[in-house]
């Protein structure tokens, strides 16, 4: 009886402990959006005037704001869909900032119509 109430706290402990979901907060998720929207505005504008400061400026807060929601549990759709997103925009918006170094602005082109399909794509499973 011992071993087996051991053992059941044991199974309890590994499964929670392999638990790496955080509550989804939908205010957040709001805030980061919002933000997200101003900076695809703020990257069309940059990228058309070549301004290769704020076009890396904004990358950065994309990859930020997918960051700070990336482990919620999403109200629809899997965790591990929802994290595998944030993390291809998160590899994409740092692509985006590592061109801005040699000013190519073609490669830039391509991120943000990227990071438009992934947010497609989120929208589609969770939204
Ligand atoms: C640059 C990329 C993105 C932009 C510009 C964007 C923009 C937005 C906007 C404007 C809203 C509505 C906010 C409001 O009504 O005030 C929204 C909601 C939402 N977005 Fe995004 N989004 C992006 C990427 C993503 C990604 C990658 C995901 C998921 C993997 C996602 C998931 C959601 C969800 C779940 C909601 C609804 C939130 C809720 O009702 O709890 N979005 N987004």
């Amino acid at each position: 009886m011992k071993r087996l109430s051991i053992s059941v706290l044991l199974l309890v402990f590994l499964f929670s402990s392999t638990q790496v979901f955080a509550e989804y907060d939908r205010t957040q998720v709001f805030k980061v959006m919002r933000n997200n929207a101003k900076m695809m505005r703020q990257l069309e504008t940059a990228a058309e005037n070549e301004d290769f400061f704020a076009i890396a400026e904004a990358f950065m807060e994309l990859a930020r704001g997918s960051n700070a929601i990336k482990d919620y549990d999403p109200k629809r759709g899997t965790q591990s869909a929802w994290k595998k997103t944030h993390l291809e925009l998160i590899r994409a918006a740092f692509d985006g900032i590592g061109y801005c170094a040699n000013e190519d602005i073609e490669a830039i082109w391509d991120v943000i119509a990227d990071i438009g399909a992934l947010n497609s794509q989120g929208h589609m499973a969770h939204k």
